[in-house]
């Protein structure tokens, strides 16, 4: 009987290159990328490096704020479940959650409410500034934009290594972000600007800022508000997704954290990101009705198409917030009338469930499958989709970059490359090509 190791919190490798052994401490599942550095084949090598396109198994940092868990389709922010956050919270509270790590008591949040309701305004050049984008610019060009421009107009927001002015800016930002996208939305519709309002609550003020018309005071749909703060609940953060990378890639900097949001907006905007809620109203209405999905259902077989708003990089069971999504469409269209791409929608859903070719590739419906039919029940075009996502990222952005700035083991993002180019060569002057 061969005798059992202890069990010991280390990984060793042989290089075979060498014959050598080393030991490397493993400490969360995980081992350090620079504890390779000392394997080398001859004393002046570099040393060895990990090679990881797109980061499918390399974690850029420990972090507190929120946890997936793909495989049984579970997400908790600050050890939360988001059933109950979607339940039971408002945005604000959510969003001040993932900052500070903790619920507020009553006088935490009222205290937190003041500052948010108080810094909706934009200085009017900004509005001046969206003036200038051309009728049919997209909504969320003019946000990236105007995000950026925003570092412009708080020249403080540079120190970034002092608290509080880390958490003024973080005021600015929330406040600030429903104020240029409905301005932006306004601007595409060929509509006066609405200034906040800051009697509503967060998503009532927004709804405010995007349809009041000549009436004096806007009142929002009781239900249509609580639906906007449920989905900016469930899209607050996502770990280290596409944006956030791109914040805390960009935030490592020192830039300014409007700098930075400005680079998390764009990385968003992409089809492959924020961009999907749009491609499944795309695709319902292409398909046209149920008689026509088990056509589809054969093309996406065929890889002629993918079925948008299924299917996740990290999610391998139901994504927990389609669920609660699916739900709340069914409040809202009590509200609004049905929306009749959801029968196609429900129908497709079924179909793929049960499907073979999709069962064994652990594809179920995401965040984006149920969203845009809702948003788009409301009354919001479709290129508004990936803003509306923007906004309710925008606290998980800022807990991000606060918690990178705030981690000693954090340094500029730099990583390194495997390079296969040219060796040294000689310069041949033009004349002799
Ligand atoms: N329809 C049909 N087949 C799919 C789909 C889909 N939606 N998604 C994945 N597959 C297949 C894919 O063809 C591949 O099959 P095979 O192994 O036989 O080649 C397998 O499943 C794995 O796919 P992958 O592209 O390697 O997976 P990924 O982790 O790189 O991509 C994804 C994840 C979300 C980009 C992808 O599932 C997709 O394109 N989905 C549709 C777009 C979408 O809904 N995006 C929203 C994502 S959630 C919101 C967000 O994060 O912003």
């Amino acid at each position: 009987m061969p005798k059992e190791a202890t069990p010991k919190d280390t990984l060793t490798v042989t290089d075979n290159r060498t014959g050598k052994t080393y030991e490397l401490p493993v400490e969360n599942d995980t081992i350090r990328a620079m504890d390779l550095r000392q394997i080398k084949v001859k004393d002046d090598d570099f040393g060895m490096m990990s090679y990881d396109p797109a980061y499918k198994n390399t974690a850029s940092t420990k972090s507190n704020i929120t946890l997936i868990n793909g495989g049984q389709g579970v997400l908790r922010y600050r050890g939360y479940p988001i059933e109950e956050l979607a339940e039971k919270s408002s945005f604000l509270e959510v969003s001040y959650l993932l900052y500070n790590g903790e619920l507020p008591t009553r006088s935490e949040l009222e205290g937190f409410r003041y500052q948010i309701t108080h810094h909706t305004m934009v200085h009017e050049n900004i509005r001046e500034f969206i003036d200038a984008f051309r009728y049919d610019a997209h909504p969320m060009g003019m946000l990236v934009s105007t995000v950026a421009a925003l570092s412009t107009f708080y020249p403080d927001a540079k120190d970034v290594e002092d608290k509080h002015t880390r958490q003024l800016q973080m005021y600015r930002l929330m406040a600030k972000m429903p104020t240029l996208a409905a301005y932006a939305y306004r601007h595409r519709r060929g509509l006066p600007y609405v200034y906040p309002d800051n009697d509503l609550s967060y998503s009532g003020n927004f709804l405010s800022m995007l349809f009041k018309m000549t009436e004096t005071k806007y009142t929002p749909k009781p239900a249509i508000e609580k639906a906007l703060d449920v989905l900016f609940i469930l899209h607050a953060d996502h770990e280290q997704n596409c944006s956030a990378t791109a914040m805390r890639g960009v935030g490592s900097s020192r830039v300014d954290p409007f700098s930075a949001a400005a680079a998390a907006c764009a990385a968003l905007y992409g089809p492959l990101h924020g961009g999907a809620n749009e491609a499944v109203i795309r695709m319902l209405n292409e398909i046209g009705s149920v008689k026509a999905i088990p056509e589809y259902i054969k093309r996406v077989k065929n890889r002629e198409v993918r079925l948008m708003g299924f299917g996740h990089r990290v999610y391998k069971n139901y994504d927990p917030r389609a669920l609660i999504i699916k739900k709340l469409a069914y409040q809202v269209f009590d509200e609004v009338g049905k929306n009749p791409l959801i029968d196609i929608a429900l129908e497709l859903e079924r179909i793929a469930l049960e499907d073979e070719y999709f069962v064994s590739k652990k594809l179920y419906p995401n965040v984006d499958f149920y969203s845009g039919l809702i948003y788009q029940s409301m009354g919001l075009p479709m290129d508004l989709f990936p803003v509306l996502f923007a906004i309710g990222r925008t606290p998980g952005w800022l807990s991000q970059w606060e918690e990178m700035l705030t981690d000693n083991e954090q340094r500029i993002a730099r990583p390194r490359q495997v390079y296969l180019g040219a060796g040294k060569r000689e310069y041949v002057p033009i004349s002799e090509r």
